[in-house]
C-alpha cells in the first residue's frame, strides 16, 4: 500500500506520543466539575459513619454510654471497640508492621484518636449522635517530644507492648522505643571523624507536616448480602493492596471484594495507609445491610490520617581542609506519633533515608534511626516523597551549607568538588544504594548560569555592605540545592508492603478497529496518568493516544499492581506499559509478515506501521493488522490483540535535580519575598513535557508550604494547634512564587524506555532550596541553623537573635 500522504514526521506527530506536550485528556471533565469523587457516590439506602474522637491526647477511657445518641432520630448504630472485638476488628495491623486501634480500646494515644463510630440515615444525624455519645476519659501524662519519650521514667504509652522486647524491626530499647535501624560502617566512619582535618557538626529537624489533599480521605462501603460480595469505593492510592489487606483482616474471600478507586482529588501519600474508617465502614455495612458512607472532614484529615516527616537527624560531616568530603555520620529520632502505621517497604522501617548521602561521592558513611512512641497522631506518609527521600535530602543539603560555613567556602563550589561524576554511574553508595544514571556537574553548571550566578553572589556582598551602612534593611539569600531522588520501589527482592512485591502491571488490548484500552496497576490523583501513559503505546505501538482510554482502579478488572505513590507510576508501571506494548508489536510484526507474504525478520516498525526492508511503499498499518488479527486465520497465530506486562524492575531510578532560590528578607518584619525560583529536573526520558512542569509547580509550592510556613503543631499537653486550615499555611495565588523550570536528559539504563519518575522530585528539591536562602541571607551574621519553617517570626526571631535589631 502507498502512503503518499503523510511524512514520517506528520504520522509521528499525529500519534501524539512521547515527547509531545500533549494536553490533559482528563481536564475536561473536571474543569467541567465532572469528576466523580468518593463523596460523588451516592447509592439507595446509604447510611453515613462519623468518628466520636478523643478531646484528650492521653487518657484511659473509663466508659462510653451509647443511650443518649442512640435516641436520636436517624441514628442507626454505635460502634465500640467492644462491638468490634468478637470480630477480631478492634486493632488492625499498620503498614509497618505494628498494630493500631481501630476505635480505642481501653485508652487513647492521641488527640483526635477514633473512639466511636456512628452510623446514621444521613451526616448530620451522624454529627448530633457523636456529640451524644458520653465518653469519660481519666486523663494520663502526656509526652510529645520524642526525646522525653526516651527518658527511663517516660510513661508507657503503648500498655499493649509493655514488657516486649522485640519489634517488627528488631529489638527495643524502652518502653516507648519502636526500632532500631542501621545502615553503613559505623567503626570506619567514626575512624575518619577522628582523623579529619575538618568536622561539622549540626542537628537537623524537618517538622511534622501533612499532605493535605484537598479531598479527605473516605469511602462507601456495600455489602451484597445475596452475593455475598463486598464493593469498597475509596480514595485508595493502592487499591489492590487494601483489597488484599480487607480479605485478610475481614477473612472475606478475595474474589468477593471489589474496591474501586474512582477520581482522587490528591493523594500526596495521605491515601496509602488503611485507617479506622475504612474499617467501621465495611463492619457498620455488614451489620446494618445497607452502604455505609464515611468521609473525613478538614479537621479530621489534619489530626488523625497520615502526618509525615517529624524527624530530628544529628550529622556530622568530615572533610579535608580543601573541601572533598570523606565521612558522613547521621542519628536520627523519629517521631512516629501513637502507633507505627508508616508507610515503607517492610525491609525499610525508615523508608530510603539511607540516600542521604545525597549526590556526593561519600567513600564512608554510617546512619542509625531510632523510632519512638508518643502522644501524637500516626502517619509518617511518604508526603510526595519516596519514603523519607525529603527528610534524607533536606539533611545532605543543609550539612553540605553547614560544612561550607566551617570551611569558610562557597557552597556552591563545594557541591561541585564533591558531586559523583558521570564516569562512577552505575554508582554504589556508601549507604547501600547503586544509583543508575546521573550527570550532575552539566546539570549544576547549568543552573548556576541560567540564574547568573556570580552576579547574585556580587549583588548579595554589596548588600551586605549596605546593610551594615545603614542604608537598607533587607537581606538577601541564595538558596543551593541539588538532590538525588531514589524512586520507583522497587525490585520485589527488596521491596514489598505486607509481603506485597512492589512490581506494577499494565494490560492492552487493542480493538478490530485499531483503537485501544489500557489498564494499569496504578491509579492517578491529578497527575494525568490517562493522558501520559497512552503516550507511552503511542510510541511503541503506533496507534495515536488520542485512540487509547486509559483505566485505573477498579480491582475487578485492573491487572494487580502496588499502587501510586512514591513516584513509582512511571518507573515502574510505565515500564510495564513499554513492555506489555512491546508484546504486542512483536505479535503485530507476525501479523505484518504474514499479511505481506514475507518471513517475520523481514519486515521493520517505522513509526505507526511494519513495512518490508529496503521496500518501505510495501507496509501495514497497525490499524490494518489490528482488523487482521481479528479478521484472519493466520497460522500459528492466535487470533485477537493483547497483552500484559507485570514488571519487576531491577532497580529503582535516580532522578535529580538542581534548584536555586532567590529571596528578599525583611529584617524587621521578617517577611520574605521569593523573587527567583529556578528548577532544573533531570527524570531521565521525558513523557509529556508539559505534565512534568506541572507536577515541578505543584510539588514546588508544596516545598514553599512546607519551608516557610506549614507544619502540625502540638502543645505541651498533646492539643493540636495548627487542625483548620486558619492555622495550617496553605499557600494561595498571592504567595505561590514564579517558576523558572528547565531540564536535562540523564535516560535511565535499565528502564526499557528511559524514564524515570518526577511526581515528588520538586517536593525534595524545593524545601533545602527555600531553607537554605533563609540561611544564606544571614549567614554573613552568624546563622549556622534555624529550624523550619521559617515564618515571619521565626525569620524575625532569627534577625532578633543575631542582634539586628539594635
Ligand atoms: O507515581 P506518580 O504518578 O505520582 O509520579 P511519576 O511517575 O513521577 O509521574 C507523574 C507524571 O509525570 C506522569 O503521569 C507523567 O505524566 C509525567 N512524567 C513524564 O511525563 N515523564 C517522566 N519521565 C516522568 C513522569
Amino acid at each position: 500500500m502507498k502512503d503518499e500522504v503523510t511524512s514520517t514526521e506528520e504520522r509521528r506527530e499525529n500519534l501524539k506520543g512521547m515527547g509531545c506536550a500533549r494536553k490533559r485528556v482528563e481536564d475536561v471533565r473536571f474543569t467541567q466539575g465532572k469528576g466523580n469523587y468518593v463523596d460523588d457516590i451516592k447509592m439507595d439506602g446509604m447510611l453515613f459513619g462519623d468518628f466520636v474522637r478523643s478531646p484528650y491526647a492521653h487518657a484511659r477511657v473509663t466508659s462510653i454510654n451509647k443511650e443518649a445518641a442512640l435516641a436520636i432520630p436517624g441514628v442507626v448504630a454505635v460502634l465500640t471497640a467492644e462491638d468490634l472485638a468478637p470480630l477480631g476488628l478492634h486493632w488492625m495491623p499498620t503498614l509497618a508492621g505494628d498494630k493500631q486501634m481501630v476505635l480505642a480500646d481501653g485508652k487513647v494515644l492521641f488527640q483526635g484518636q477514633e473512639v466511636a463510630f456512628v452510623v446514621a440515615n444521613d451526616r448530620y444525624a451522624a454529627s448530633d449522635g457523636v456529640e451524644a455519645v458520653e465518653v469519660d476519659y481519666e486523663d494520663l501524662p502526656v509526652v510529645t517530644d520524642p526525646f522525653k519519650a526516651l527518658e527511663p521514667d517516660a510513661p508507657v504509652l503503648r500498655e499493649d507492648l509493655e514488657g516486649q522486647t522485640e519489634g517488627a524491626h528488631g529489638p527495643r530499647k524502652h518502653h516507648n522505643h519502636i526500632f532500631t535501624w542501621e545502615q553503613g560502617d559505623e567503626a570506619a566512619t567514626e575512624q575518619v571523624m577522628s582523623t579529619a582535618d575538618v568536622v561539622a557538626e549540626e542537628m537537623v529537624y524537618y517538622h511534622r507536616t501533612h499532605p493535605n489533599p484537598l479531598e479527605t480521605c473516605g469511602c462507601v462501603a456495600s455489602m451484597d448480602k445475596v452475593t455475598g460480595k463486598l464493593t469498597l469505593y475509596g480514595t485508595f492510592q493502592a487499591p489492590h493492596a487494601i483489597r488484599t489487606i480487607v480479605s485478610l483482616i475481614s477473612s472475606i474471600p478475595e474474589h468477593k471484594i471489589r474496591v474501586v478507586s474512582p477520581d482522587i482529588g490528591g493523594g500526596f501519600g495521605n491515601k496509602v495507609g488503611a485507617y479506622s474508617g475504612y474499617v467501621c465502614s465495611v463492619v457498620a455495612s455488614i451489620v446494618t445491610g445497607k452502604p455505609v458512607k464515611w468521609v473525613e472532614d478538614k479537621m479530621d484529615n489534619l489530626m488523625s490520617t497520615a502526618f509525615a516527616r517529624d524527624y530530628w537527624m544529628k550529622g556530622k560531616i568530615a572533610a579535608t581542609k580543601e573541601g572533598k568530603i570523606t565521612g558522613l555520620h547521621c542519628h536520627v529520632i523519629g517521631d512516629h506519633g501513637g502507633f507505627d502505621a508508616c508507610a515503607d517497604p517492610t525491609k525499610f522501617p525508615a523508608g530510603f533515608f539511607n540516600i542521604c548521602t545525597g549526590s556526593y561521592d561519600i567513600p564512608t558513611a554510617y546512619l542509625s534511626v531510632d523510632g519512638v512512641y508518643t502522644n501524637k497522631a500516626p502517619g509518617g506518609v511518604a508526603y510526595r516523597c519516596s519514603f523519607r527521600v525529603t527528610e534524607a535530602a533536606y539533611f545532605i543539603e543543609r550539612m553540605i551549607e553547614v560544612l561550607a560555613i566551617k570551611l569558610d567556602m562557597d557552597s556552591a563550589e563545594l557541591r561541585r568538588i564533591n558531586f559523583i561524576k558521570k564516569e562512577q554511574f552505575p554508582y554504589q553508595s556508601a549507604l547501600g544504594w547503586e544509583y543508575d544514571s546521573g550527570d550532575y556537574h552539566t546539570a549544576w553548571d547549568k543552573a548556576l548560569e541560567a540564574v547568573d550566578y556570580k552576579a547574585l553572589r556580587a549583588e548579595q556582598a554589596q548588600r551586605i555592605e549596605d546593610f551594615k551602612a545603614g542604608k537598607t534593611r533587607k537581606l538577601m539569600g541564595v538558596g543551593l540545592s541539588f538532590f538525588t531522588e531514589i524512586v520507583g520501589a522497587g525490585p520485589v527482592k527488596n521491596c514489598d508492603i505486607l509481603g506485597l512485591g512492589m512490581f506494577d502491571s499494565c494490560e492492552i488490548r487493542i480493538h478490530p478497529t485499531g483503537s485501544a484500552i489500557a489498564r494499569l496497576g496504578t491509579i492517578s490523583q491529578g497527575q494525568g496518568h490517562a493522558t501520559a501513559f497512552a503516550q507511552i503505546i503511542a510510541s511503541e505501538i503506533g496507534i495515536p493516544a488520542d485512540d487509547i482510554t486509559l483505566e485505573e482502579g477498579d480491582t475487578d478488572t485492573a491487572p494487580y499492581g502496588l499502587g501510586t505513590y512514591g513516584s513509582r507510576s512511571m518507573p515502574v508501571a510505565g515500564a510495564a506499559t513499554a513492555m506489555a506494548s512491546r508484546k504486542i508489536k512483536a505479535k503485530a510484526q507476525m501479523i505484518a509478515a504474514y499479511l505481506l507474504e514475507v518471513h517475520d525478520d523481514d519486515v521493520e516498525f517505522d513509526v505507526d506501521r511494519f513495512a518490508v526492508k529496503g521496500n518501505p511503499e510495501r507496509f501495514k498499518t497497525m490499524k490494518e493488522i489490528a482488523f487482521a488479527a481479528y479478521n484472519q486465520a493466520i497460522p500459528g497465530v492466535e487470533p485477537g490483540l493483547e497483552a500484559v506486562s507485570y514488571y519487576d524492575p531491577p532497580n529503582m531510578t535516580y532522578p535529580f535535580g538542581a534548584y536555586i532560590c532567590v529571596m528578599e528578607l525583611d529584617v524587621d518584619t521578617g517577611e520574605h519575598e521569593i523573587r527567583k525560583f529556578y528548577a532544573l529536573d533531570d527524570c531521565g526520558t521525558r513523557v509529556n513535557p508539559m505534565i512534568i512542569e506541572g507536577q515541578v509547580h505543584g510539588g514546588a509550592t508544596e516545598g514553599y508550604a512546607i519551608a516557610m510556613g506549614q507544619e502540625i503543631a502540638y502543645d505541651e499537653m498533646g492539643n493540636h494547634k495548627t487542625a483548620t486550615l486558619m492555622d495550617f499555611f496553605v499557600p494561595t495565588a498571592m504567595e505561590t512564587p514564579t517558576y523558572q523550570t528547565d531540564f536535562t536528559v540523564t535516560p535511565s539504563p535499565h528502564h526499557p524506555i528511559g524514564a524515570k519518575g518526577v511526581g515528588e522530585s520538586p517536593n525534595v528539591g524545593s524545601v533545602p532550596a527555600f531553607s537554605n536562602a533563609v540561611h544564606d541571607a544571614f549567614r554573613a551574621f552568624g546563622l549556622v541553623q534555624s529550624h523550619m519553617p521559617h515564618d515571619h517570626w521565626r525569620v524575625w526571631r532569627i534577625a532578633d537573635e543575631l542582634g539586628l535589631h539594635g
